[in-house]
């Protein structure tokens, strides 16, 4: 791959440029790599990273070893991505988030590791989930600590409203599941509301889950409970 098509693949992140988002759910901030950052995406990018494509993705085309596919939203840092790909080879794990920094962090760690059952994307996860995520073809969905975006002029930014959902719901299979970890109780609270309303979703908990013993605790996390927030988790499954 020459440099051209890498950093320009890995620039576009949206694919309704100069048109409204879906969802805004993130504000890019720092858009310019390092030297070594970029050595890194040259290394790593054509194995362990995919680009954006208008057309359904072939998990065989990702994945030496054909295993059920968990899908990570927001991945940041990519700490408990890694963690999880370890803790539970038995699934294969794609990653998705905009956060340059974070993906490219990500990408070297999971390169320099040569880990063969994960491989991230840097695009808006709305999009990917719509054009390359084929229905009924995902074992579960992570998403920890999605952004609370707390301001409630700013709580159409959240990614899990009812439109997201649905979204997700479609892409599950039958008994596969959503497993959302937040610090911010409101959230919480909004997301099991909105999941009644999603006719493809239980809850087998009724309410909040009780804490999942292979999920990795993260800074971000640690940072949260010195600060004594409640962690809530919440665990749908697609009916
Ligand atoms: C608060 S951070 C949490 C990061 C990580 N999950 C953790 O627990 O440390 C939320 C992340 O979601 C990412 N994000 C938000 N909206 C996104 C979208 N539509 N597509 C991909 N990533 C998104 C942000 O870039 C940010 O890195």
């Amino acid at each position: 791959m020459t440099d051209e098509e890498l950093f320009d693949g890995l620039g576009r992140i949206e694919t309704r440029e100069g048109k409204e988002r879906k969802i805004k759910s993130y504000v890019l901030r720092n858009n310019v790599l390092t030297d070594k950052e970029k050595e890194t995406v040259r290394r790593y990018m054509p194995r362990y990273g995919f680009f954006f494509r208008d057309a359904p993705l072939d998990y065989s085309s990702l994945f030496p070893t054909p295993r059920p596919v968990i899908i990570e939203i927001g991945f940041g840092m990519g700490d408990t991505l890694r963690e999880m790909a370890v803790r539970r080879p038995e699934f294969n794990y794609i990653g998705i988030e905009v956060f340059l920094q974070g993906f490219v962090k990500t990408l070297k760690a999971i390169g320099d590791d040569d880990m063969d059952n994960v491989r991230i994307i840097r695009f808006d996860a709305v999009e990917v989930l719509e054009r390359m995520i084929p229905e009924g073809s995902v074992e579960g969905f992570h998403i920890f600590f999605p952004d609370p975006w707390p301001k409630k002029r700013h709580h159409k930014r959240r990614l899990m409203q009812l439109p997201f959902m649905h979204l997700l719901a479609s892409r599950l299979r039958k008994g596969g599941y959503i497993y959302m970890v937040t610090d911010w109780e409101e959230y919480a609270e909004e997301v099991v509301q909105t999941a009644q309303a999603e006719p493809m979703l239980g809850n087998p908990f009724g309410g909040f889950a009780p804490p999942v013993a292979w999920r990795p605790v993260t800074k971000f996390e640690r940072k949260g409970m010195e600060k004594e927030y409640t962690i809530s988790e919440i665990w749908l499954e697609r009916q």
